[in-house]
């Protein structure tokens, strides 16, 4: 019997996960490696797991044909340039992108970066962004500050760790009324899964600020249409849509921000005419303005397979799978109880599983509710061939939200310290940080599920002394 339920604290749902014949057999055959070597793989938001077709193919393409340096018209040239115009085509009609440029780029970093060193921030700009964001992100506030710009991040909310809408909606209001405001958010949170709504693009833009979406979590498992959702910048990095290869991106310009962007130098392929003389240069109107040097022209055409490759399982398959497994592995982790009937494990965010995405974040408790020291756990699951994430994943905000780091210890710590890191703060501050991140793919099957639970298990009744490694 199949109950029907979407929060996190309702009855477990005896289901069966949907699509699960074509699923299984598409992890036979595409990605067998897993099973052969006894693999827990956990860590999707990390990376995704390629299929091998994809690598066979592309590898066969390689050792057939030549393929020279684009930017001439030789024949290998041309050949690679050919394969290159078809994979950027690929990218903007699997966004559905008619009014954008794709840039390609090493990975969603450099894409965010080519923002930050070209937006033109001075003392009249305001860059505002969640606390919810990659580090990726909020380092652009570098640039705005060093060109006067002010830094304003809003909170997501202790409870759920969503956007607290009617603060977001204050700030965004008051400060685009004096200020130029670009505004920051991710699609989907790396660390806890929720998917911050895309309607704060348009609310935003309507306000007159410039809006960067970092698409690189959402993206794998979940459907962009750039014609309905119209950032100015979206990021993007391909390996975590497809697994291979890995050292390539994108940055999506909505072609009315193209303009808006002021690019610091030039370098080879981004211009139409230099002269050393007069030390004047002319930079192209396309991509190639932002696409510097020589592009990895070897392996943008895996692009284009690989996301024809997600076309032909489709995009609302992979995020209802998605859904599904999440939902049944949250149900089972929270059924897992010690002796006391204390839980073993706390998932954070919220409880509408409709506001998350294949990724979630928990912490472990012992029989007296003492947090468990996510290094443990790692180390344990990495000897047991779980591969999972633990830390802050490159987004300090939610951690320190969700583990109650206030300004005053955070200020202390920095203005005590010339240089620090993660673990000398954790000791100063002497407050747990941190916590244990899983994620899953469209192959992660029952079988994943039980593993993680089983390991799980090995807490029970347990205090962090006695845990063997
Ligand atoms: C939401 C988000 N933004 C940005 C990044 C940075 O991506 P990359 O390391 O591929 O540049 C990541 C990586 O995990 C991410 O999840």
């Amino acid at each position: 019997m199949v109950q029907q339920t979407d929060t996190l604290n309702q009855p477990i749902p005896t289901t069966l996960l949907p699509d699960e014949d074509f699923f299984a057999q598409l992890r036979k055959q595409e990605y067998s490696r897993i099973d052969d070597t006894s693999e827990i793989y956990l860590d999707y938001t990390g990376g995704n797991l390629y299929p091998a077709s994809l690598v066979s193919n592309h590898q066969e393409m390689l050792l057939k044909s030549v393929f020279g340096n684009p930017h001439s018209i030789n024949p290998t040239s041309k050949r690679s340039s050919d394969l290159i115009d078809a994979a950027r085509q690929k990218v903007l009609d699997f966004f559905n992108a008619k009014d954008y440029v794709c840039v390609f780029t090493q990975n969603a970093t450099n894409a965010l970066r080519i923002v930050a060193e070209s937006y033109p921030f001075n003392p009249d700009t305001e860059y505002i962004l969640l606390s919810d964001n990659h580090n990726s992100v909020n380092g652009i506030r570098e640039y705005c500050r060093h060109k006067g710009g002010s830094v304003t991040y809003v909170p997501v909310q202790y409870e759920d760790l969503q956007i607290n809408e009617a603060l977001l909606k204050q700030l965004l209001t008051t400060h685009a009324k004096n200020k130029k405001v670009l505004f920051s958010y991710p699609a989907q949170s790396n660390v806890t899964g929720v998917k911050h709504d895309l309607k704060w693009v348009a609310f935003a833009k309507e306000l007159g600020c410039d809006v960067i979406l970092d698409a690189a979590a959402f993206v794998p498992t979940s459907r962009l249409d750039l014609s309905e959702v119209q950032p100015d910048f979206v990021s993007v990095s391909f390996y975590k849509i497809f697994g291979y290869p890995t050292g390539l991106g994108c940055l999506l310009i909505h072609k009315d921000s193209f303009q808006k962007l002021t690019k610091p130098w030039f370098a080879g392929g981004t211009v139409t005419l230099v002269s050393v003389n007069t030390q004047d240069h002319y930079l192209t109107n396309t991509h190639e303005r932002f696409e510097d040097g020589t592009l990895n022209y070897l392996d943008i055409p895996a692009i284009k397979s690989g996301l024809d490759y997600i076309d032909s399982i489709g995009m609302e398959r992979i995020s209802g799978r998605i859904h599904a497994i999440i939902k049944l592995f949250a149900h089972r982790l929270q059924q897992l109880k010690h002796s006391n009937g204390t839980p073993l494990l706390k998932i954070f965010g919220p409880e509408d599983f409709n506001k998350r995405g294949g990724n979630m974040i928990m912490s472990f408790y012992d029989p007296e509710g003492n947090t468990f020291s996510t290094e443990l756990i790692e180390e344990k699951a990495s000897r047991q061939h779980i591969s999972i994430r633990t830390g802050c994943f490159c987004n300090p905000g939610v951690d320190e939200i969700n583990n109650c780091i206030t300004t005053n210890e955070l200020a202390t710590y920095f203005t005590t310290h010339s240089d620090g890191n993660y673990h000398d703060m954790v000791a100063y501050i002497g407050k747990m940080r941190g916590s244990v991140r899983v994620s899953v793919g469209f192959i992660t099957n029952e079988a994943d599920i039980n593993a993680f639970c089983n390991f799980v298990s090995q807490f029970k009744d347990k205090k962090e002394s006695e845990i063997t490694l």
